[in-house]
């Protein structure tokens, strides 16, 4: 693999997910693999889970690790052509790039959309400029409308606990105060349709994912009718994509936190969130912490579907 930013990079889905299982059953089994190899991590956002969990992995492969965090510490990029540099930016992503790939053999980067330009946000400016001019294996760790990281340890998560062979998978919008970028729903939805499981997602009207995302996901506006029978709930606040809202909170319904009683319309579902989750906004103490909340589970596999990443990038290099 040369790179990793969509679910296409990945190949056959269940073929991944035996790998990262074989991978959790012994994750020093490739100790050796990325030896005298050397992986940059660069971030643009925060992050506490891709940061600890991508960099566990790559120690579990014998890899050397840089961090960098673009905002504390290095100067200020621009990322578009043609600015005149006059501004508080001191150097521009084309040179700092090059030299970045200079250090390293492998490039993780975490990079959020800007949610004031879609055509900018969609296109994937960031990482696309990395992938065309480091020369090396990049792997996204939340890009501007994908998260294949988050999904890909998600996938795991559902296969471990799923107890039919065609669970129903329902993500559902939960209100937020801050506007989100679409990239863990899209991410997620683009994961799901890959799977043969009933996926179903739900969202006030406004919110709807770019069509290319929900693909043939069912759209339920009903939450309660979208909720019943599920075996899993992924929740997750995303703000509107569709134009002229684009970027924008439209709605802080609380009635959409998925609490007891919503929880109760299912088929005792699992509770899912990438995490980090406000609590009591779009999900309640209770749901989040009563047993059939595998969030933490979930938040563990990062660690191993980085490790898969990195290990067929590592085996891409040779
Ligand atoms: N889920 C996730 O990506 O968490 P962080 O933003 O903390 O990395």
């Amino acid at each position: 693999m040369k790179k990793f930013t969509t679910v296409d990079d990945i190949g056959n889905l269940r073929e991944a997910v035996d790998e990262a299982l074989m991978i959790k059953k012994d994750r020093f089994a490739f100790s050796d693999l990325g030896r005298n190899r050397t992986l940059l991590m660069i971030f643009f956002n925060s992050s506490l889970r891709t940061r600890l969990s991508t960099q566990k992995a790559a120690i579990n492969l014998g890899m050397n690790v840089i961090v960098l965090d673009v905002n504390q510490g290095a100067w200020k990029l621009e990322t578009e052509r043609g600015v005149i540099m006059d501004g508080d930016k001191a150097e521009h992503l084309l040179e700092a790039i090059p030299v970045m790939a200079c250090y390293c053999d492998i490039i993780g980067v975490r990079s959020f959309a800007g949610l004031k330009d879609k055509n900018e946000d969609y296109e994937e400016r960031v990482i696309e400029q990395f992938i065309r001019y480091s020369g090396k294996s990049v792997f996204s760790m939340e890009a501007a409308t994908r998260h294949p990281l988050q999904s890909f340890a998600d996938l795991i998560t559902i296969e471990e606990f799923k107890t039919k062979p065609r669970p129903k998978v329902v993500m559902t919008w939960a209100p937020h105060p801050r506007a989100l970028p679409q990239a863990v729903p899209n991410s997620f939805a683009e994961w799901m349709n890959r799977t043969d499981y009933e996926f179903v997602i739900t969202h006030p009207e406004g919110y709807e994912l770019d069509p290319r995302f929900v693909g043939n996901a069912r759209v339920e506006y009903d939450r309660d009718k979208a909720f019943e029978g599920a075996d899993f709930i992924y929740a997750k606040n995303w703000s509107a994509y569709a134009d002229p809202n684009y970027g924008k909170v439209l709605s802080t319904d609380r009635s959409w936190m998925v609490d007891a009683r919503a929880m109760s319309l299912t088929d005792n579902a699992f509770f899912m969130h990438c995490l980090p989750v406000r609590r009591n906004m779009i999900v309640s103490d209770d749901v989040i912490e009563s047993e059939r909340s595998i969030v933490i589970p979930e938040a563990a596999n990062r660690e191993i579907s980085a490790q898969t990443v990195l290990k067929r990038l590592l085996e891409g290099l040779k």
